[in-house]
């Protein structure tokens, strides 16, 4: 299926001349900079320059430093990233750059990740719902194609899917990429945690495929908001000219930079994690009130339960606050468990043996 991309895109976005800001105009590191109104006497944080902050400057607009850095880590040339405040920033972007309000629509796998439907609403953007299969949460690649129609712009997949935690199998997405020609999104936010790799390498064979990731998870950053998009040079382009001028600010671009040099800690942590995950698992399939623990790739699992609210009830009382999720569709019953560190993993295997209706 050919992919065109000024067929895809919004008439006001293909028309936009973007903003250009100082630190766009003038790229030099060393001068006396009066270009950008800001106040050259300093900034008024102790610690600011103890980290070498300058936090009296604007920001790199493109973060250069930070994804060179990303971007060997990724095996990415920087034209393919974008980084955003958080991946929820890019995420909205796809909306603004694709998809004409009160026209267009998207297409997203319920349970799934719930900002790919409020981003939708808030760019007044339709919302079709193609349910992931019972049980085994794959996608419902049939009803997928089905649905999608000429003004069908996105398709969003979460892989490790979040609140189920399972991978969706490649030759179902493959099956989309393959017939759809708007732009297939695959958030992998949890990717570190999955038993499979990223789909990044695709790239090459998909011009129509986004690749979300994010510093939240496995980097240990949520604090910080730095989300990632990789993808085509001419999507990355678009991204960029939509972005606000400065959206990843001074602190979390240098604290980004060093964190993403301590790859070895992160490494530690996941396998951690990892086994962390597997041995929860174990222990709460055997707790009587729990009805199913479903497979999970990412770090946190899934536990579908006889008793969710009065379990989540239970929890919060004794200071464990988990994620009640058995309002949302196909996940009746289910809580979602975040997996916590060793200890307190152990504190919440405890208090949930003493819980009794
Ligand atoms: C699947 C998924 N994508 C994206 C995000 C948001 O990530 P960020 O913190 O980068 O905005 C989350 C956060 O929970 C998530 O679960």
């Amino acid at each position: 299926m050919e992919f065109e991309l000024d067929k895809l895109l919004r008439e006001n976005i293909k028309k936009l001349i973007p903003y250009s800001s100082a630190r766009d105009e003038y790229k030099g590191k060393e001068g006396i900079f009066l270009d950008a109104n800001e106040n050259t006497n300093g900034a008024p944080v102790s610690f600011g320059k103890e980290l070498g902050l300058n936090l009296n400057r604007y920001p790199d607009p493109l973060q250069l430093d930070l994804k060179e850095k990303l971007g060997k880590i990724k095996g990415l040339p920087i034209e393919n990233i974008f980084l955003g405040n958080g991946s929820d920033e890019a995420i909205d972007i796809l909306f603004r750059a694709f998809c004409n309000p009160a026209k267009d629509n998207v297409i997203v796998c319920p349970p799934t990740y719930g900002m790919y439907e409020i981003s939708a609403k808030i760019n007044d953007v339709a919302v079709i719902k193609v349910p992931l299969l019972k049980e085994t949460f794959q996608l419902d690649t049939e009803n997928i194609i089905k649905s999608i129609n000429e003004n069908t712009k996105l398709i969003f997949f979460c892989c490790p899917n979040n609140p189920t935690g399972n991978g969706v199998k490649w030759d179902s997405i493959k099956l989309i990429l393959d017939s759809f020609k708007g732009i297939v999104v695959i958030d992998e936010a949890y990717i570190n945690f999955a038993s499979y790799r990223s789909l990044i390498p695709e790239l090459l064979n998909y011009p129509n495929l986004v690749i979300l990731q994010t510093l939240s998870k496995a980097w240990g950053l949520a604090g910080l908001r730095v989300g990632a998009a990789f993808a085509a040079r001419q999507i990355i382009d678009v991204f960029n000219k939509i972005k606000p001028p400065y959206n990843i600010n001074v602190v979390s671009q240098k604290l980004a930079i060093e964190a993403l040099d301590n790859l070895e800690q992160i490494n530690s942590w996941i396998k951690e994690v990892v086994a962390e995950r597997n041995k929860l698992a174990a222990e709460l399939i055997k707790l009587p009130f729990v009805l199913k623990v479903y497979p999970s790739e990412a770090n946190f699992i899934l536990v579908k339960t006889n008793d969710p609210a009065g379990i989540y009830q239970y929890l919060a009382e004794n200071k464990i606050i988990i994620r009640n999720r058995s309002s949302i569709t196909l996940c009746e019953g289910c809580l979602r468990i975040t997996i916590g560190t060793k200890e307190e993993n152990k504190q919440l295997l405890t208090t949930l043996l003493n819980y009794s209706k």
